[in-house]
C-alpha cells in the first residue's frame, strides 16, 4: 500500500509527505482514495476499514494511494470552514471517496451535514445511493421469526434530487406569520436514470440467483427479479405521478423483471412483517433515507448498514460510507461498531473493480459475525471497536491460507 500525506494546508489535507511502497507490487493499479474520517465515531470506524484495505488491496494488484482530508465539525470549530473549494478539487481527483460519518453536537444541525456530505453527492453526481439490507448468519434480527433467507434486499435511493435539493426559503422568519418552504424536485431524467440503475440491479441479481420471492407461476412465465418502486402516489400526485410513469415506461424494457409498487407507509410495514418480499427497492431520497434506518434495524443494526454513493457513469469519485452518523453518544469509548464501515470498503472495492479483495472483505465480516466471539455492545458483546477489526483481520488470513 501507498500512502501519502500532504502538508496540511488551508484546503483540508492534512499531515507531511511520507510514502511506502511495498517492493513487487509496483506493476500494481495505482488507487488514490480520498479519505475523510470525519466526526465522533467516524475516525473510530475508518481506521479498522483501513487496516483492511492495507491487507485486501493486494489480492485484485489495487495499490491504494490514501488522502486524508481534514474536514467535520473539528475543522469547522477550529477554522471557520466546511468544505473548501480547493479540498472539493483534490477529492475530484481521486478514484473513491471513503467516508465514516459527519455531524458534531457542537455545530447546528445541517451545517456539515449539508456542507460536506450533501455537497459531495451532488458536486460529484453521486445519484444512486446503494444500501444492501441482508442479515448475516448468527445476526439477530428484532423480526420475529426471520433469518439470513428472508433478510436480503437492496435500496436503491435517489440521490441527488427531492427535498435534499434544498430549494426553499423563508418568509417572515422568526415572527408568528413565519412561512417555509422546502421543495420537492423530482426531473424526469434524473427519475428515470434511477430507475433504470434498480432495473439494471434487479437484472444482474437475478442472473445470479432468481428473486426466492417470485412465485411458481412467475417463474414460469421467465421472471427473475423484481423492483418494488416505493413513492406516495395517492398524495404526491404531481412528483410521484412522473415517477409511476417513468417506473411502468423502463419497466417495459425489462421483461424479466416483475414490476412492483407499494406506498411508502405499506413499505414500513411490510419491511418488518414480510421482507422476504424485497429484491430491489427503488424509491426517492426522503424516502429513501427514512427506510433504510429500518432496513439498518432489519440487518442487525445501526453498526452493520454499509452505503455507496454512486456515479455510475464513472465521470466523479463515488463515495463510500456507514450509514449511521457520527454517534456522539458512543464516539470516544472505542465501542461503535466498525462492520458498517468495513462492508461499505467492501462496496469500494468491488467499484474499483477489486471483487476478489471485496468478496474475501465479506466472507471475513460472515465468519466474524458468525463466531459471535467478537461483537461490539450493539450486538450484544463487550468487544471494543479495535477487537472487532483484528477478528475481521485474522478471520482474512484465515480465509486465505
Ligand atoms: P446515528 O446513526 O449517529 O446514531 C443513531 C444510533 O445508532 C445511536 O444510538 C448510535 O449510538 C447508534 N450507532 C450509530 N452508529 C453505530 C455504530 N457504528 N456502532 C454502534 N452503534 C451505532 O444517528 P443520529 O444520532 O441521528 O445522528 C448523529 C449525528 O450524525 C447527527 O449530527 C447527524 O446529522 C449525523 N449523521 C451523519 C450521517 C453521515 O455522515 N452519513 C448519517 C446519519 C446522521
Ligand atoms: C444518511 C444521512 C444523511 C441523509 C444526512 C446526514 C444528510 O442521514 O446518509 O442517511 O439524510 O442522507
Ligand atoms: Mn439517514
Amino acid at each position: 500500500m501507498r500512502f501519502t500525506e500532504r502538508d496540511a494546508n488551508s484546503d483540508g489535507v492534512r499531515g507531511g509527505i511520507h510514502e511506502k511502497v511495498l517492493p513487487g507490487d509496483l506493476e500494481a493499479a495505482l488507487a488514490t482514495i480520498g479519505v475523510i474520517a470525519g466526526d465522533g465515531v467516524g475516525p473510530e470506524v475508518v481506521r479498522e476499514g483501513l487496516a483492511i484495505l492495507d491487507e485486501v488491496a493486494g489480492m485484485d494488484g489495487l495499490r491504494p494511494d490514501l488522502v486524508e482530508f481534514d474536514l467535520g465539525g473539528e475543522r469547522y470549530l477550529r477554522t471557520g470552514a466546511v468544505l473548501p473549494d480547493a479540498a472539493l478539487e483534490d477529492l475530484r481527483r481521486c478514484d473513491a471517496i471513503y467516508l465514516g460519518a459527519v455531524g458534531h453536537p457542537g455545530v447546528a444541525p445541517g451545517i456539515l451535514e449539508k456542507g460536506i456530505l450533501l455537497r459531495l453527492r451532488f458536486a460529484f453526481h453521486q445519484y444512486i445511493n446503494l444500501r444492501p439490507v441482508r442479515l448475516f448468519p448468527g445476526v439477530e434480527t428484532p423480526i420475529k421469526g426471520k433469518g439470513p433467507d428472508d433478510i436480503d434486499l437492496v435500496v436503491v435511493r435517489e440521490n441527488n434530487e427531492d427535498l435534499y435539493v434544498g430549494a426553499g426559503g423563508f418568509t417572515y422568519k422568526g415572527t408568528p406569520e413565519e412561512v417555509a418552504i422546502q421543495t420537492s424536485i423530482n426531473t424526469r431524467a434524473g427519475v428515470e436514470r434511477c430507475l433504470r440503475y434498480a432495473f439494471g440491479l434487479a437484472r444482474s441479481r437475478g442472473k445470479a440467483r432468481a428473486f426466492p420471492g417470485l412465485s411458481a407461476a412467475e417463474r414460469d412465465r421467465g421472471l427473475v427479479g423484481q423492483v418494488t418502486m416505493v413513492a406516495k402516489t395517492n398524495v404526491l400526485t404531481f412528483a410521484h405521478d412522473l415517477w409511476m410513469r417513468a417506473f411502468t415506461e423502463v419497466s417495459l424494457d425489462y421483461p424479466e423483471i416483475k414490476a412492483d409498487y407499494n406506498h411508502v407507509d405499506a413499505c414500513c410495514m411490510r419491511m418488518v412483517v414480510a421482507p422476504e418480499r424485497y429484491d430491489v427497492i427503488a424509491t426517492t431520497n426522503m424516502f429513501g433515507d427514512i427506510i433504510t434506518d429500518l432496513g439498518a434495524v432489519l440487518q442487525g443494526g445501526m453498526g452493520l448498514a454499509a452505503s455507496g454513493n454512486i456515479n455510475p457513469d464513472r465521470k466523479f469519485p463515488s463515495m463510500f460510507e456507514p450509514v449511521h452518523g457520527s454517534a456522539p453518544d458512543i464516539a470516544g469509548k472505542g465501542v461503535a461498531n466498525p462492520v458498517a464501515a468495513i462492508l461499505s470498503l467492501a462496496m469500494m472495492l468491488d467499484h474499483l473493480g477489486a471483487p476478489r479483495g471485496a468478496e474475501a472483505v465479506r466472507r471475513a465480516v460472515a465468519k466474524v459475525l458468525a463466531a459471535g466471539t467478537h461483537r461490539t455492545p450493539d450486538l450484544g458483546g463487550t468487544a471494543g471497536t479495535a477487537e472487532v477489526g483484528r477478528a475481521v483481520l485474522q478471520a482474512l488470513e484465515g480465509n486465505s491460507s
